[in-house]
């Protein structure tokens, strides 16, 4: 990674690199554990029902993209999971960097990685290639911004009839500290996690389906998925390393207002602390659609 970010006083290295990507990591099995799938049932379905319907003989493989998929992990999840038992896939992860792919030589035999900016226009020989298009957790590339650039880029990237599935956090409608008593209160973990919530104009993230419609897809759909409460804790330490992650880069430079934020951190972690119990609901949301045959 070329910007080793800011450090701090003992010279360890926050921000966007060592943390960042082991934080990745386990988002990754923080989102599973909420959704109950990689893959939606849907588009599962839809993918065993093009293999069987097959011409007898035939070698044709179905490919499964990851767009910015940063260290590869939903699709090397995938790749081992049951539901994608039996199904002949060839699996592509996309990135604008290189910066977190393992080595080419540990991958599985079924899976390449390779650079592209899905902000642009994907090259000539990728049009029309995929059966499924999968992103998660673009938002701060998109930021208050339309998601229209993507859905386009992705419209091009599908087969007719082929499905994207979109996992996103949306910080306005599916973020929310929780404590388990109604008179106990955690306002510094509040007061944190609301700074996530201003940081943009999030309203896109719920608007998707809409969005997606606009663009062309049909049966467009987004459900928020329910996190068991004894993840809510853990999902709170998740997002302060984010928030301290954030504070030190969302304006491109640690500033003053980044420096108030990161005094409520430390006092957020003791709210979390079973003497107050705080922790966070995450619900994540997935958006499925479809491009018309
Ligand atoms: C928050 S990470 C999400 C990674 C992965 N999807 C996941 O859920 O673990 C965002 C990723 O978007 C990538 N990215 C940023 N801008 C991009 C662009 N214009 N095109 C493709 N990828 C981009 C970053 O390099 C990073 O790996």
């Amino acid at each position: 990674m070329t910007d080793p970010g800011p450090t701090n006083s003992d010279g360890y290295r926050l921000g966007r690199d060592y943390a960042a990507a082991s934080r990745l990591n386990l988002q990754h099995f923080m989102y599973k554990d909420a959704q109950g799938f990689l893959l939606h049932p849907v588009i599962q379905t839809n993918l065993r029902h093009k293999q069987e319907s097959r011409e007898t003989g035939s070698k044709d493989l179905l490919h499964v993209a990851d767009l910015a998929t940063g260290t590869g992990l939903w699709l090397f999840d995938l790749v081992k999971s049951p539901e994608v038992n039996g199904l002949d896939i060839q699996y592509h992860g996309f990135d604008i960097s290189r910066a977190l792919f393992p080595h080419d030589a540990w991958l599985p035999k079924n899976v390449v990685l390779s650079t592209s900016n899905m902000l642009e226009e994907p090259p000539q020989s990728l049009h029309g290639q995929f059966d499924v298009v999968h992103l998660r957790l673009v938002l701060s590339l998109i930021r208050s911004d339309s998601p229209k650039p993507i859905i386009q880029h992705i419209k091009m990237l599908l087969k007719p009839g082929g499905y994207v599935q979109w996992d996103e956090l949306d910080p306005f409608n599916h973020y929310d500290v929780l404590t388990p008593n109604l008179d106990s209160t955690a306002p510094n973990m509040t007061a944190t996690f609301q700074k996530i919530k201003d940081l943009a104009d999030w309203s896109w993230i719920a608007r998707l389906p809409e969005t997606l419609l606009e663009e062309g897809f049909q049966t467009a759909v987004q459900y928020p998925h329910e996190p068991a409460p004894e993840m809510f804790k853990a999902w709170a330490h998740m997002d302060l390393c984010l928030a301290e992650e954030l504070s030190l880069n969302w304006n491109g430079r640690d500033d003053e207002d980044g420096k108030a934020w990161r005094q409520l951190i430390p006092k957020a972690y003791e709210e979390a602390d079973n003497a107050t119990g705080a922790g966070l609901r995450i619900r994540p949301t997935v958006t499925i659609a479809r491009k018309p045959l």
